[in-house]
């Protein structure tokens, strides 16, 4: 699988899901996911410290519990780029992004993922109640102290990420180097009734930014939770249509299912005016899924079907 760069970090252009393993997804599951992935060159895993709380009889901790027991086991710690999150709430408590919130739960994460630092620390979540350069003061003492390598911020307004690195600019400290957002091939009706105060879904001017910052933009529920093979599982904000029709359409021509026609369109769409550098985030629990999703990574798409998708 091809490697692209953020910041200093060498990541597979695929990124795998973690948020169910543990919880929904079995151990024996979830380690038959990873070794697959690895095996197919995939290097770039993603969980938080909140995955997956909401599941019952969950904590919050059972995503990168696994994790840490599998890097364990199977001694790779050195082959994985290892991205987990702070900022979101466990059980309705805990959210934010105050100097004591992210140094109580960077040591939380690295005792239970087993190591002694994190590629790629995101802030799961804005907080709006917290001064920007409070939490990027304690995200840069982390760096500075080798626990975290490089930094990323998920489910912020493009105007506040803007804001975050001209102070991290202006104060010396460590930028957001990567966004991590929902996007995907269809578009979302996510304005008429959105569930945050922030908007989670990725814009065109959000796009535009990214673009014109050259920060990559990691794309989470990217396959709409299997909705592109099973409709009836696609989340309902999503507006299928003409345009679901076209990927359809050519999915059958070249022989792949959609997903994997979607994960290939998100890896090529920064080659149109306007998009950034985008690698598809998502989860599996089978490897039928991960090896038919992963077809996407060496699908090439032409100039004239891209603008065909584009135009859909
Ligand atoms: N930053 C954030 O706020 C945020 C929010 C949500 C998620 N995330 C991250 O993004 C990752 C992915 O998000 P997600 O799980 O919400 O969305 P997703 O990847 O779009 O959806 C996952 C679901 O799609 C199914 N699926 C995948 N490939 C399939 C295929 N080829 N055929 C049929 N079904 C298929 C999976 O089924 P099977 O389990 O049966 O394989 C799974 O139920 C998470 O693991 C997490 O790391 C981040």
């Amino acid at each position: 699988m091809k490697k692209l760069n953020i910041d200093t970090l060498s990541v597979s252009e695929i990124c795998l899901g973690a948020m169910n393993f543990g919880s929904t997804t079995a151990k024996e599951d979830a380690y038959r996911v990873l070794d697959a992935f690895l095996d197919m060159g995939g290097n770039f895993i993603d969980t938080s410290n909140n995955y997956a709380h909401w599941v019952p009889g969950c904590t919050g901790d059972e995503s990168e519990t696994l994790l840490g027991e599998w890097l364990k086991e199977r001694g790779c710690r050195d082959k994985v780029v290892l991205a987990t999150k702070v900022g979101f709430d466990r059980k309705g408590v805990g959210a934010g992004l105050k100097k004591e919130q992210i140094t109580y739960w960077i040591e939380q994460s690295l005792k239970k993922l087993g190591t002694d630092y994190i590629d790629l620390y995101y802030a799961h979540s804005d907080d709006m109640n917290t001064p920007q350069e409070e939490s990027l003061a304690a995200f840069d003492s982390l760096i500075r102290q080798g626990k975290v390598r490089v930094l990323g911020a998920s489910n912020f307004d493009t105007w506040r990420l803007a804001e975050a690195n001209m102070v991290a600019k202006s104060q010396g400290l460590s930028p957001y180097s990567v966004m991590q957002q929902r996007f995907s091939y269809l578009f979302s009706k996510s304005d008429v009734a959105p569930k945050y105060l922030f908007n989670e879904y990725t814009s065109r001017e959000r796009l535009r930014f990214l673009a014109d910052k050259n920060m990559p933009l990691v794309t989470y529920s990217c396959l709409l939770k299997g909705g592109y093979e099973n409709p009836a599982r696609m989340p309902e904000e999503y507006i299928a249509g003409e345009r679901y029709e076209a990927l359809l359409h050519m999915a059958k021509e070249k022989g792949v299912s959609p997903s994997a026609l979607v994960v290939a369109w998100l890896r090529n769409v920064h080659r149109c005016p306007g998009f950034p550098t985008v690698l598809p985030l998502f989860s599996v629990s089978s490897i039928a899924h991960l090896e038919e999703n992963c077809k996407g990574a060496s699908l090439s798409l032409s100039d004239e079907e891209l603008a065909i998708l584009n135009k859909a």
